[in-house]
C-alpha cells in the first residue's frame, strides 16, 4: 500500500463517477485494524475526493460493507477499495444480481486493459459441457469496444444481450432457464441481424 498508488486508484474512481454521471464514492477498508496500509488508503481516497466537487465520498469497513452489500446494495454507487476486498465484494454482488456468469469485469493498467468476466469462476464443474452462461464474456466484450471508443457497437451488443435474458423465451441454467451456451449466443446474435 503506499500513497501514490492509493492516489491513483482514487483518481481512477472519481474520474469513472464524473464520467458515468455517479454522485457517491465510498472507499472500502478495514482501516480499525491495519492502521497504517488501509488508514493511508482511506485518508488518499478523501483527499483525492476534495478535487471533483460534485461527487460526495465516505468510507465504510470491509465487514459492514459486505453486511450493508447484502442487506441494502442500493445504497451504493461507485466502490474504491484494495484488491482483496473489492475480490470479495465484487463475489457478493454477482451472488445478488444472479450469479458469475452475468457480470463483466476489466482491469486497466497505465497502457494495457484487459476485460473478463468480473469474479473469475472458472466453472470446472460445467467445462465442456455448452452450459455456460456467456453474458459476463459477451458484456465484458462490449466494455472492451466501449474503452475502443466504439459505443454505439457496445450498446448494440449489450442490449441485445439484456433484450434476450428480459425476454426469458432462451436463458441458460444458471438463470432458470434450459439452454444451451448455443443457444443463448444464437439468440443474442439473431437479435443483431
Ligand atoms: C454500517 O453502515 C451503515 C450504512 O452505511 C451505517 O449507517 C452504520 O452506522 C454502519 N455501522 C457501523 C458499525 O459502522
Amino acid at each position: 500500500m503506499t500513497r501514490f498508488k492509493s492516489e491513483r486508484i482514487a483518481k481512477f474512481a472519481f474520474d469513472f463517477a464524473e464520467k458515468n454521471n455517479r454522485k457517491l464514492v465510498t472507499a472500502i477498508h478495514k482501516a480499525n485494524i491495519m492502521k497504517l496500509g488501509d488508514g493511508l488508503f482511506r485518508q488518499t481516497v478523501k483527499d483525492v475526493g476534495q478535487d471533483y466537487s460534485g461527487i460526495e465520498v465516505n468510507d465504510l469497513i470491509v465487514d459492514n460493507a459486505s453486511m450493508q452489500a447484502v442487506a441494502k446494495p442500493q445504497q451504493f454507487d461507485v466502490l474504491v477499495t484494495p484488491n482483496l476486498y473489492g475480490s470479495i465484494l465484487s463475489n457478493i454482488g454477482a451472488a445478488l444480481i444472479g450469479g458469475p456468469g452475468l457480470v463483466p469485469g476489466a482491469n486497466f493498467g497505465r497502457e494495457y486493459a484487459v476485460f473478463e468476466p468480473g469474479c473469475r469462476h472458472v466453472g470446472l464443474d460445467i467445462k465442456g459441457k455448452n452450459t455456460a452462461n456467456p453474458t459476463a464474456m459477451i458484456l465484458s466484450a462490449a466494455m472492451m469496444l466501449r474503452h475502443l471508443g466504439l459505443n454505439e457497437q457496445a450498446d448494440k451488443i449489450s442490449k441485445a444481450t439484456y433484450d434476450v435474458i428480459e425476454e426469458g423465451k432462451v436463458r441458460t441454467r444458471d438463470i432458470g432457464g434450459s439452454a444451451s451456451t448455443t443457444e443463448f449466443t444464437d439468440a443474442i446474435i439473431e437479435k443483431l441481424a
